[in-house]
């Protein structure tokens, strides 16, 4: 089957306002920010693909270990009927699922939700002409809002993969499980990979690599903002910079302005004082005692807790109670 059309619940004018206030709220704050989200244009998400292919960037490797060794315990024990996949990018190890799925037989649809409109045509078209007989529908829009969006009627397995749910706040981590709570039905399944505590001297450099990627990714959120609100950043000012913090136990990449600068966007002046960061990620890491909490807390019950043999990285197996 080819893939059915992209259904889209985020035009372009919408994530143009999205950006115009996050951008508005985030540089006129007093310690400046600006969500992750705007990272992934087309350059940014290839940038992304490139991350995670870097000898330090561990989580990818990690979580795909998980799932190599776990994928038909996913689909044994959930028997899901509908894979719905969250912030789904390339889809790359989703397809570690959608084997186990093919052997077993039961899955009807795939569902990717992803804001990168090329990421989706990509993964879509590829997976339609891989599996033969599987729906494919995906979804142009943003995982903290389009929950409502989802296909609805049970059997329904929603995967959030890669540690994504760790670029949320803590209070913005509750509202997203317990809206993605609401929009599930009792049985029905969660997958949610997460990032796991680890000595910083491990974390630090999946975040600052050798050959400059992640510092070219992190800056991309500049010219993204430059060429959709046609700002004037000078990217290559900004040094990237990744910072554990040990309290949180989130990693923050930051961009450090390398001299006094002002920068003209929408109607704003935005001064920056030479060595003024402004954050543009959090990725929270989690212990899994943590995890479970959260999810008990927002309504799931955790079934199964898997990690890596290294013990790098935490995929958890949740059911709706
Ligand atoms: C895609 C959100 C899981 O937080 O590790 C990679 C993004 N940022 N390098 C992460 C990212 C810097 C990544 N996630």
């Amino acid at each position: 089957m080819s893939a059915e059309p992209l259904e889209i619940y985020l035009e372009p004018q919408d994530l143009e306002r999205g950006l115009r206030q996050d951008v508005r709220a985030g540089l006129t704050a007093e310690a400046k920010w600006l969500p992750p989200k705007w990272f992934y244009d087309s350059r940014g998400s290839e940038l992304f693909e490139e991350i995670t292919r870097l000898p330090e960037y561990y989580p990818t490797r990690a979580e795909r270990a998980v799932l190599a060794e776990h994928a038909p315990d996913v689909a044994s024990l959930t028997g899901a009927k509908t894979l719905i996949e969250l912030g789904s990018g390339s889809s790359e190890k989703t397809r570690l699922l959608l084997d186990a799925f093919t052997r077993r037989g039961g899955l009807g649809t795939f569902v990717p939700l992803d804001v990168s409109v090329s990421a989706l045509l990509g993964s879509t078209a590829q997976i339609a002409a891989d599996y033969p007989g599987l729906r494919v529908r995906g979804i142009v829009g943003d995982f903290t809002r389009q929950l409502d969006r989802l296909p609805t009627g049970g059997g329904r397995l929603v995967v959030f993969l890669g540690g994504t749910i760790g670029n949320l706040l803590p209070a913005e981590r509750a509202d997203f499980l317990a809206a993605m709570r609401a929009a599930l039905e009792v049985g029905d399944w969660l997958l949610l990979g997460t990032d796991l505590v680890k000595d910083p001297s491990v974390i630090v450099p999946a975040y600052d690599d050798a050959a400059g990627v992640t510092a070219e990714f992190n800056r991309n959120v500049l010219y993204v903002i430059n060429r959709e609100l046609g700002a004037d950043f000078d990217p290559e000012a900004f040094a990237h910079v990744a910072h554990w913090d040990p309290d949180h136990e989130w990693i923050e990449m930051r961009l450090r302005a390398t001299r006094p600068m002002r920068v003209r966007v929408l109607d704003l002046t935005v001064e920056f004082a030479a060595g003024e960061e402004l954050r543009t990620e959090v990725s929270a890491k989690f212990r899994p005692e943590g995890v479970a909490a959260e999810l008990r807390d927002a309504g799931f019950a955790a079934a199964q807790f898997w990690t890596d043999p290294d013990g790098l990285f935490g995929v958890t197996l949740a059911q709706v109670r």
